[in-house]
């Protein structure tokens, strides 16, 4: 059974990605700041942590980050690094950081969104931090095709997460957790790399 950690298994699109996974016949290793086995990502010693205790792994799924929202014109710089630290460092160094404990054929997937696409008002941080992961996950697919493939999802907005995020997607269509899920599983089971799933955009 192949063992895929899940980082931010317990949000809106975490806990989906774990039933998808976990109906699908993988071993799931649930990770947040609050499960058992923790992690923070914007603290690289942390992942480091995290990994020596789980060891080897054969994927890796990413659904956290955060970045803030703001009008452009109020964006401080500690506002940019919020992003840059956590939503982009943070999950760039899961990888990074994962290289050396994932085993042969396995994967990393990582998570973006619709803003770099189709940006919102507020959403600056979120275009720069999504457009910038995407670009690390098409050059790192190049550089590690003989070791492990990367990948990255990239939701509209969901529609748990309407109650918060409503106001600001007003015209934009919504999918489900579980439809989203569905490119995480296909992420990792498939054998596609250097690619970002849009779903429902
Ligand atoms: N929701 C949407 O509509 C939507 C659409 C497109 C893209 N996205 C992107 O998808 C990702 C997840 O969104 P979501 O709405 O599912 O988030 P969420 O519901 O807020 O869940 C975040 C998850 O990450 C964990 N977490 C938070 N900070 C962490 C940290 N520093 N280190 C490790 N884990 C941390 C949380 O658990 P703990 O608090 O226990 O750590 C939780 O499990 C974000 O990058 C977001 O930008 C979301």
């Amino acid at each position: 059974m192949k063992k895929v950690i899940i980082i931010g298994a317990t949000g809106t699109i975490g806990n989906a990605v774990c039933k998808k996974l976990t109906s699908s016949g993988y071993q799931v290793i649930t990770i947040s700041r609050s499960s058992q086995i923790s992690v923070d990502i914007s603290d690289i010693e942390s992942i480091r942590n995290m990994y020596k205790v789980i060891g080897a792994f054969d994927d890796l799924i990413s659904t956290t980050g955060k970045v803030a929202f703001k009008p452009i014109q109020e964006m401080s710089y500690a506002d940019f690094m919020l992003g840059l630290t956590n939503k982009l460092m943070g999950q760039v160094n899961l990888v990074q950081e994962g290289l050396k404990y994932i085993k042969k054929e396995g994967s990393f997937t990582l998570t973006t969104g619709i803003l770099n696409h189709e940006p919102i008002a507020l959403g600056s941080s979120a275009a720069m931090v999504n457009a910038a992961i995407e670009g690390y996950v098409k050059a790192a697919s190049l550089e590690l095709r003989e070791k492990a493939r990367i990948n990255a999802v990239s939701p509209t907005v969901i529609t748990e997460a309407l109650d918060k995020y409503a106001s600001f997607f007003a015209g934009f269509k919504s999918i489900s957790a579980d439809e989203a899920a569905l490119a995480y599983l296909k992420s990792v089971a498939g054998i596609e790399t250097g690619k970002v799933f849009h779903v429902g955009f």
